[in-house]
């Protein structure tokens, strides 16, 4: 089994891997920025799990025009993967009315063009399994303080849809929508707090809830076109 995830270097992305690895996949670990991070990652991967494969691709997913050409290429260098967990984002502290083209462009890039890119390529090589996008339970809502954000998560979460009725029986696509797990760049503990403690559970989002709903989609090969809220009822308020 191997599993191709973006984004993979940091925070979720990083408990994702580990958590793949430890599950026994061989993984291709997509990074932009970091990079060495990355080969940080990839270097203990492969102490910990030598009869693994483990490989790193790096690539702006904001320049989504190239990215066709640069996964057909990692494809063809790391084989297929089972699973693509599309993970990437940059969380846009932007509202509607000051959002300018070159923001519009780069968040469709990131959150939809570019996992459409490599789920067609993907699709093209003849890749079958699962594709899981990690959504915003934040879809649900209609704020707008991170606007082209959230329209492009509501995006990729119709795209999840779809592709589960296109691309079925071959795929089984389906979306992970957390609330919070970590603090967004630029916010402190008390914010997050904050935002913690008026969701209905009053509990942060534990890393290993978005693993554990990860393993629930794999196991459970009935279900397609699903979104799994893992966000302690944040979906509600
Ligand atoms: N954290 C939360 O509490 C929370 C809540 C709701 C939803 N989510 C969703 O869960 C996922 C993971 O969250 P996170 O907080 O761990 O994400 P994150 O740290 O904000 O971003 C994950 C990775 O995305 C990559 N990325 C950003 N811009 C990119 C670009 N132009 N091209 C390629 N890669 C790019 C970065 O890779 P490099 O570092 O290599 O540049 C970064 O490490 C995201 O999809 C997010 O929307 C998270």
């Amino acid at each position: 089994m191997k599993a191709l995830i973006t984004g993979a270097a940091k925070r979720i992305g990083h408990h994702l891997t580990n958590h793949l690895a430890s599950k026994g996949f061989d993984v291709i670990l997509h990074v932009n920025h970091s990079i060495s991070e990355g080969e940080e990652l990839l270097s203990e991967l492969r102490n910990k799990y030598p009869d693994q494969v483990f490989k790193i691709v790096q690539c702006d997913l904001a320049e989504w025009r190239t990215v066709a050409a640069q996964f057909k290429q990692a494809f063809e260098k790391c084989g297929l993967p089972d699973l693509i967990i599309h993970n990437a984002s940059f969380y846009l502290n932007k509202s509607i009315g000051v959002t300018q083209e070159e923001d519009m462009e780069r968040m469709m890039g990131i959150h939809l063009f570019s996992p459409m890119m490599i789920d067609k390529v993907f699709r093209e090589q003849g890749g079958e399994g699962n594709i899981i996008t990690i959504l915003d339970t934040a879809i649900k809502t209609n704020q707008s303080t991170h606007g082209m954000y959230l329209l492009s998560k509501k995006s990729l979460a119709d795209y999840t849809q779809m592709i589960a009725r296109e691309w079925a029986p071959a795929i089984r696509a389906n979306g992970i929508a957390p609330g919070p797990v970590l603090p967004p760049d630029g916010k402190d503990a008390a914010y997050f707090n904050n935002v913690v403690k008026n969701t209905p559970l009053q509990s942060q989002v534990a890393l290993s809830s978005i693993s554990d709903s990860v393993e629930f989609i794999l196991k459970n090969k009935n279900m397609t076109g699903q979104i799994i809220y893992c966000d302690s009822g944040q979906h509600l308020t």
